[in-house]
């Protein structure tokens, strides 16, 4: 982390879990750990249906909400679609864009994802874009030059005050729920090479304050490592931010406590 530059951000991905009736004891069991908003950055991603209710269960301890998933298109006759001012009008400030379930199980493409990063951005909502490797992927080494195709292509076509709107979350594929994390030192070389590609798309400052997120198995025994790095500004946790204990240690270690 580089705090000088950037504030921290712990974002959660609760995918499809949780029910509306268990927001208020995760709120209330989270509350104690919650920051004052200049510190850290903190984020839920929860499923479309509970925005309304964590933003309100969440409010007082100052954790932002998020979607995970938006369409492409504002409104009209797209039966089963979320759109991203529905999320925004519902309480969201963020919305995750191109997770790798999304990518792999639902077909996601590079170009979609631009699209999708260009309607949140329309609205208002702060994407998170995420990108990375399979093990396949990183077994051919080709790595660097994947990922900077991936977020070329998501972020291809804003203006410089839409960049800086941007959260990139560095998620390799084969890392996600697998209890597998990458090491602080292979996170760092993707990170770098991350910033790299929106310091050559948008300028050094730009780059400066992006924020670069790492996903994929982060918990609490091993975000302090992670986030010890200069280039990673948070993670982004999707299992162990189902449990507000395990969630709020991670938390603290963004604090560096
Ligand atoms: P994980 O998921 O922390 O369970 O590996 C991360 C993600 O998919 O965003």
């Amino acid at each position: 982390m580089n705090p000088r530059y950037r504030k921290p951000m712990i974002a959660g991905n609760w995918k499809m879990n949780m029910l509306a009736s268990e927001l208020k004891a995760y709120a209330d069991a989270l509350k104690p750990a919650s920051v004052p908003a200049k510190w850290c950055e903190t984020l839920l991603c929860v499923p479309a249906p509970l925005v309304p209710g964590a933003a309100r269960a969440f409010k007082s301890c100052r954790v932002a909400v998020g979607g995970q998933n938006l369409s492409e298109y504002a409104s009209g006759a797209y039966t089963g679609e979320i759109s991203g001012p529905m999320l925004r009008d519902a309480g969201a400030e963020y919305v995750i864009v191109g997770h790798s379930e999304r990518r792999a199980m639902f077909g996601e493409t590079d170009e979609e994802v631009n699209r999708k990063v260009k309607a949140a951005l329309d609205c208002g909502l702060k994407p998170v874009i995420c990108v990375g490797e399979t093990r396949a992927q990183k077994m051919l080494g080709v790595t660097a030059e994947l990922v900077t195709l991936q977020l070329r292509a998501a972020v291809s076509g804003l203006t410089v005050r839409e960049a800086k709107q941007l959260v990139v979350a560095y998620e390799p594929v084969w890392a996600i729920g697998t209890g597998m994390s990458s090491t602080p030192e292979e996170v760092e070389q993707v990170a770098s090479v991350l910033r790299a590609v929106i310091r050559r798309t948008y300028g050094a400052a730009v780059a400066r304050g992006t924020r670069i997120l790492y996903g994929g198995s982060m918990n609490e025994k091993n975000a302090s490592e992670l986030l010890a790095q200069p280039d990673i500004d948070g993670g982004l946790v999707g299992g162990a931010s189902l449990h507000p204990d395990k969630f709020a240690q991670i938390i603290a270690a963004a604090r560096g406590e």
